[in-house]
């Protein structure tokens, strides 16, 4: 880690005249053709202006899927460069990225290409910031740059998150595999009061109680992980499902208390379960919720997911969402605007609560106009 801080926009030469790079995170979720939703890009467009008003000429780019470093028709960024051209007038956008087999491998001489022509580079793709890829670690060392406001924002909220919450501070993770949040598990535990656990990773650690879980999606690697907070001295801080709506044979669908049956598979957290998660939530100082309750994308599996949203929506405490489908689930439910910070990122999020830091902060604050 440098002694420099991250460089912001008011720290770049004045960038009159000038062309700028701004890295974005425009990897939307799209359906035929159409975006779902443009969290991602709406959240890019105060940077965009700030930069159109000081005269700047601005071009964007940013990765789109996983199209494997090949040109690939599906993966285009045309859906995201019209919906940008209405948010942000006058903004070029560059092809995906990930087109080129450099862009992953943090090739030298695709970041020589893509900042060939310009004057300035800014990143405000916070949900990129954790990949050390070519055009988020690159530019850095060859132009000034800095952090746009919304990777500002995100660092600012996600990284102070855990170091001075109001109390009670209450975590909420949910999502489906519990092998992809045990690092950030591990990084909450010590700083929160409670942790709660629901979404599909409940499984694993309520067959680490020593339940039968059915045909519900488990982890069998990630139980003795599970086991050993389970076990530890800060074991009361966990809340585990004690009951979940599960699917039986003929799809039926029941509230199942304790053991899941054999045939029978878990996809949300029961009634029971939900009350004991919301209630805390009511008189937090801090809430941090990552991913799903249940599969909320089914309605008979959404009640959990709901209840949880609404009751952080309702807290009066500081409220941060992370994860691309826990913001979804507010935005369904038209919840979203009850928030105080919808994290754009998934993996970046996770990452910054779990390291405290990320490769492509990291390689703004080793900028050469870097504030020291
Ligand atoms: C994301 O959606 O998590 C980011 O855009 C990063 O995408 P990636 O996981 O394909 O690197
Ligand atoms: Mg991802």
């Amino acid at each position: 880690m440098s002694g420099h801080r991250l460089p912001l926009l008011e720290d770049l030469p004045d960038p009159s005249g000038k062309k700028v790079l701004v890295r974005a995170d425009f990897n939307v979720p799209i359906t035929d053709g159409k975006i779902d939703d443009d969290l991602r890009i709406t959240a890019a467009v105060p940077t965009i202006q700030w930069l159109q008003e000081h005269g700047a000429d601005v071009t964007a780019c940013s990765h789109l899927g996983r199209p494997d470093g090949q040109p690939d028709e599906r993966y285009s960024m045309d859906p995201v460069r019209r919906r940008l051209s209405e948010l942000a007038p006058g903004v070029e956008l560059m092809e995906n990225l990930r087109f080129d087999a450099g862009e992953e491998a943090n090739d030298p001489a695709f970041v020589d290409r893509l900042v060939e022509g310009y004057d300035l580079y800014v990143n405000d793709a916070f949900g990129a910031s954790h990949r050390a890829h070519a055009s988020i670690v690159g530019p850095p060392a060859r132009l000034p740059s800095a952090a746009g406001r919304l990777l500002a924002r995100e660092v600012e909220v996600l990284g102070g998150l855990l170091d001075r919450p109001h109390r009670p501070f209450v975590a909420i993770l949910g999502g489906s595999k519990v092998s992809s949040k045990m690092g950030v598990i591990e990084a909450l535990f010590d700083k929160v009061d409670l942790l709660a656990i629901g979404g599909a990773m409940c499984f694993t650690f309520m067959l680490a109680q020593g339940y039968s879980v059915g045909d519900s999606l488990v982890e069998p690697d990630w139980v003795d992980a599970c086991r050993r907070f389970l076990e530890g001295e800060n074991k009361d801080k966990l809340l585990i499902p004690t009951d979940v709506v599960a699917m039986g044979p003929g799809d039926e669908v029941q509230v199942v208390h304790g053991d899941v049956p054999d045939g029978w598979k878990g996809l949300d957290i029961g009634p029971e379960t939900t009350l004991k998660f919301i209630e805390p939530l009511t008189k937090a100082g801090t809430i941090l919720w990552n991913g799903p309750m249940g599969m909320f994308e089914d309605s008979r599996f959404q009640e959990g997911t709901v209840d949880v949203a609404e009751a952080v929506a309702g807290s009066h405490g500081f409220t941060v969402v992370g994860g691309g489908d826990s913001a979804a689930a507010l935005a369904k439910f038209g919840l979203d605007t009850h928030i105080d910070h919808v994290s754009t990122g998934g993996g970046a999020s996770l990452e910054l609560l779990e390291k405290g830091d990320l490769p492509g902060l990291v390689a703004l604050r080793e900028a050469a106009n870097a504030p020291g």
